[in-house]
């Protein structure tokens, strides 16, 4: 009779823990993603849970209104006993707390995207290569203006993101740092002075702020926008933020380069109106499709796919990564965007 009883209890207790509110729900993924007031997060978002679900996971996508209501959404999230944290951060800086907490749970969490500071709580990193981006709208205007030859001399201007964002730096110094030479020859002058990444940085990724800026300096050094020939825009709301700018200071030309990132609905459609010159594409699907793997790998304790075991640091660690190579996007090959929603 104890002895029934005993087993009794064992097998009343071993479903109370796998069913409590400790068990880890091996199924389910918490997404955590940035505000949809930048960029193309609500599309992403969606897409990658989407393909979350196709593997059979079940999934909560979070975006968040400003980095302290992420930090709640990654608590509660925690709550939930994921199989894993998929973070998208909205300030990179400020989640070593929440974070630590998940490691300490024993929470996997994957970065999405941006790379996270402060913490050695990420299993994963998924992005792009961030500094190509910035490189390849810089090499595209080296070689429509001729640069190598000599030409010039140009004007231009940068319009960097957001200083919260960990690509932003990364962009902004793979744009800069490939052109420079040209700057240090002449052959590109940026009249207004402003070169380093913090005059240039645009809180927020906000094309209103982006405009605004753009605005001041169109009317101090630019005659409205006549003599400016390139902007080196970080993406295509700060594009737009320009193109509203110029608009605004009446005047209707386009300069003669104007580069973008993400191939937004409004990035395409401005490359088709002629009004940008080019973007650079992400394809959200393949940085998913990895993202997916990385949140298998640690469900399943596999392998997943990672390309960069050493280079990819933040202040704290060194993270194993997967880096997808970005595409220049402009009128000759923009039937290669996949979808225009977005
Ligand atoms: C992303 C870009 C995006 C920007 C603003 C960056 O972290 O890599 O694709 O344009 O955030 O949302």
């Amino acid at each position: 009779m104890r002895k029934i009883f005993l087993i009794l209890c064992l097998a009343t207790c071993t479903v109370l823990s796998s069913c409590g509110e400790d068990a880890v729900q091996k199924d389910r993924v918490e997404i955590l993603f940035p505000t949809t007031s930048s960029g193309i997060w609500k599309y992403i978002g969606e897409l990658c849970a989407q393909l979350m679900r196709e593997a059979n996971y079940e999934v909560e996508l979070h975006h968040c209104t400003d980095p302290a209501n992420q930090v709640e959404q990654i608590k509660e999230a925690i709550e939930k006993n994921p199989a894993a944290l998929v973070v998208g951060a909205q300030d990179a800086g400020n989640l070593a707390e929440p974070l630590a907490l998940a490691k300490e749970r024993g929470i996997p969490v994957i970065a999405y995207d941006r790379l996270i500071m402060h913490t050695d709580a990420i299993s994963y990193y998924a992005s792009f290569e961030n500094n190509s981006v910035g490189e390849f709208q810089a090499r595209y205007v080296e070689e429509k203006l001729n640069l190598k030859s000599g030409a010039g001399p140009f004007t231009i201007e940068f319009i960097a993101g957001s200083p919260d964002d960990s690509n932003a730096t990364l962009f902004f110094n793979g744009a800069f740092n490939y052109l420079r030479p040209y700057i240090d020859k002449g052959q590109l002058v940026v009249s207004s002075g402003q070169k380093d990444f913090g005059s240039v940085a645009t809180a927020g990724w906000k094309m209103e702020t982006a405009q605004s800026r753009m605005t001041d300096i169109l009317q101090k050094y630019y005659g409205g926008g006549k003599s400016l020939n390139v902007v080196i825009a970080a993406n295509d709301d700060l594009a737009e933020g320009y193109i509203r700018a110029q608009q605004a200071a009446g005047y209707s030309g386009t300069p003669t380069i104007l580069t973008g990132q993400d191939a937004t609905a409004t990035g395409v459609n401005n490359i088709k109106a002629g009004k940008q010159a080019m973007t650079i594409y992400k394809d959200p699907e393949i940085l998913c499709a990895k993202i997916v793997r990385m949140v298998k790998a640690v469900v399943e304790g596999s392998q997943p796919p990672i390309n960069d075991v050493t280079n990819i640091k933040n202040d704290v660690t060194t993270i194993p990564s997967y880096l997808c190579i970005p595409m220049i996007v402009d009128k000759e090959n923009i039937g290669i965007v996949k979808d225009f929603s977005r």
